[in-house]
């Protein structure tokens, strides 16, 4: 028999999810992010509910690659553009779109050969000081792009630095339109944030934006705000079974360096699911979990393996019980990926990238 551990990637949700996305840009249209193989979910998964999206936002050739084999002929983004001179030879076959960030991508784009003139997305850097050109090199980056023969349309995008934050984007915002204020060509600023928490602030404007964590029912801004606030559905489920309980007095410990000591006699239950299945070991006693639907929390430090779960509430649990360790439970019960993740010290992004291979995944509606 195999491991009672499994995930479950919830198509209806991710269709969910979209929807409120492309319902929140307004006029916009929207990229669905699949880097990081969807967010942990599999690119091949996602793509049947995703796929009345605009378009498909990743990171490399491998997973444009990917999208392409899924069937998708419509508009692709490389979101760091190419890493070497020859993979615009693959952006050309593929017809790729491609984020231009730095000069040398310029100066591959001039030497490139190609039929087919690239449609870029001129990248700024407008304060969160990672990838982009400086607003006082834009303009000439966008006069040297336009005039290079193998460059059709070019668009405008920034990223935001704390569009999740109190700090906001209007810095950011004020930073990009003074550069490009003149300037043709489409602009894409907003991701997940942004078009959950800034729709309408002035001088923001998107001809596409770029979706990608709200797409997968995880609330950017928690533990400001949660997914029920923001209309959103879990896309994963990481789900196990109990396969032992075990009976503590008064003073017994849990696990390895006895970080859990019962203060009274009580029940707990061991699942099936450590840390080498994706689940963070910096989560302290009391992390939410579901058992048989039913919410409780963890107990003692998460092993490799294994984890303990108080079962001082759940009376009728025992072997074989259903144990969420986040997503969707029995009965519409839901827990929150946030709600772990804040537990661990770290955000759901995290937790949903790092879900092991070992775990057998599951497409469901
Ligand atoms: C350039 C860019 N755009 C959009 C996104 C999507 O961000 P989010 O998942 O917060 O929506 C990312 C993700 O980090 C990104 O790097």
């Amino acid at each position: 028999m195999p491991r009672p551990i499994e995930a479950l990637v919830h198509t209806a949700a991710l269709a969910h999810n979209l929807a409120v996305a492309r319902r929140l840009a307004g006029d916009a249209r929207v990229w669905a992010v699949v880097k990081a193989n969807a967010y942990g979910h599999g690119i091949e998964r996602v793509f049947g509910a995703l796929k009345a999206a605009d378009g498909f936002a990743l990171l490399d050739l491998a997973e444009a690659e990917r999208i392409r084999a899924c069937g998708w002929r419509g508009p692709v983004l490389l979101l760091e553009g190419c890493f070497e001179p020859r993979d615009l030879e693959l952006c050309s076959r593929l017809g790729l779109w491609h984020v231009v960030h730095a000069a040398e991508q310029i100066d591959w784009l001039a030497a490139h050969k190609t039929h087919e003139p690239h449609r870029v997305f001129l990248k700024m850097n407008s304060g969160m000081n990672r990838l982009g050109f400086a607003p006082q090199a834009f303009r000439g980056a966008y006069a040297r792009l336009n005039a290079l023969p193998q460059v059709g349309e070019v668009s405008l995008m920034t990223h935001f630095s704390d569009a999740d934050a109190p700090r906001g984007i209007a810095h950011q915002i004020a930073a990009f339109s003074a550069a490009t204020a003149d300037l043709d060509g489409e602009r894409s600023l907003s991701n997940s944030a942004a078009v959950l928490r800034h729709g309408g602030t002035p001088g923001l404007h998107n001809d596409w934006v770029r979706a990608g964590i709200l797409g997968y029912g995880s609330a950017p801004d928690f533990p400001e705000h949660d997914i029920a606030h923001w209309c959103l559905k879990p896309t994963m489920t990481l789900q196990t079974r109990l396969i032992a309980t075990q009976a503590l007095q008064r003073g017994d410990t849990v696990g390895y360096g006895s970080r859990f000591t019962a203060e009274r006699p009580m029940r707990i239950g061991i699942a099936a699911c450590g840390y080498a299945d994706g689940y963070p070991r910096h989560c302290g006693s009391g992390t939410p979990v579901l058992v048989d639907g039913r919410r409780t929390g963890t107990v003692g430090r998460v092993s490799m393996d294994m984890l303990a779960v108080d079962l001082s509430d759940c009376p009728g649990a025992g072997v074989g019980s259903l144990v969420t360790l986040w997503g969707h439970g029995p009965g519409g019960a839901v827990l929150a990926i946030d709600e772990v993740a804040h537990a661990a010290g770290t955000i759901g992004y995290e937790l949903m990238c790092a879900l092991a291979q070992r775990v057998p995944v599951r497409t469901v509606d």
